[in-house]
């Protein structure tokens, strides 16, 4: 596990953005796992800037995303789909046929689950996932509970998301209850993986993920088994984090 503490949420998007600079330049066909929310926006602007500078190239570039709303189409302004058009797609040269995300608007959950397994395996599987946290350790959709779920699965949405959603609709508009999102496994079976959080709203969850009991309780708590695995936090999220406590003995 590498740990690195930032000063700020600035320096926390310029050292992301330059560790997914390495390796689409290292490796430029890569198969990039992406997740929406507020924090990797600044990655995605950092990337952006270089794109424009010409010192990135995505001509080759596969992604994946983590979830999407069940219901929401790419043209609905709350779908995640429309979010990585407006926040990366459109501003960097992807071939939108390289770009993958469930398809919100599928009919039959499970055979889009199985879809979208499918997807990710024939690409080779995922060279880099950005992850961020929820407050309750969530990573995805992944939401506390009894087990980790491996793959790609339609999940109702909890109370508490429902209701953090719901300020972001305006009235009339429908807030999704379910979501597809990418099991634990497929989050494991990446070859790297970087977590990004931001915030002292994040920083008692943060350490219950690094140095806490592996607990599907605490779905992000498995990430400490990943033999690849980078956390960026910046100074307020990271201000709880007791490095004594994180075992690297097994
Ligand atoms: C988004 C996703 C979620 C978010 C998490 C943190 O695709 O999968 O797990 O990463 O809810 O969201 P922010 O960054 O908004 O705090």
């Amino acid at each position: 596990m590498h740990i690195y503490k930032v000063k700020d949420y600035k320096e926390l998007s310029r050292k992301a953005a330059n560790i997914v600079s390495a390796q689409i330049i290292l490796k430029p066909d890569s198969v990039l796992g992406l997740a929406t929310g507020s924090t990797p926006i600044g990655i995605y602007k950092q990337l952006i800037e270089w794109y424009k500078k010409k010192d990135l190239d995505f001509n080759d570039v596969k992604s994946v995303n983590l979830d999407e709303y069940k219901g929401l189409s790419p043209e609905n302004k709350q779908s995640y789909h429309y979010f990585m058009n407006e926040n990366l797609f459109r501003h960097v040269n992807i071939k939108p046929e390289n770009t993958n995300l469930p398809d919100g608007m599928a009919d039959d959950a499970l055979s889009e689950c199985n879809r979208f397994n499918k997807v990710i395996e024939q690409l080779g599987g995922i060279d880099l996932q950005i992850l961020g946290l929820g407050h309750n350790g969530h990573i995805g959709f992944n939401e506390p509970g009894d087990t980790f779920v491996k793959g790609t699965h339609c999940v109702a949405l909890t109370k508490s998301t429902l209701e953090a959603n719901a300020r972001l609709f305006e009235a009339g508009e429908t807030v999704p209850e379910y979501a597809f999102t990418m099991g634990i496994k497929t989050i494991m079976l990446a070859k790297k993986i970087l977590l990004v959080v931001s915030g002292s709203d994040k920083a008692k969850i943060l350490s219950e993920v690094l140095t806490g009991p592996i607990t599907p309780q605490v779905p992000a708590s498995i990430l400490q088994m990943h033999t690849d695995f980078t956390v960026i936090a910046d100074s307020q999220a990271a201000e709880l984090i007791d490095e004594k406590n994180i075992n690297e003995k097994f």
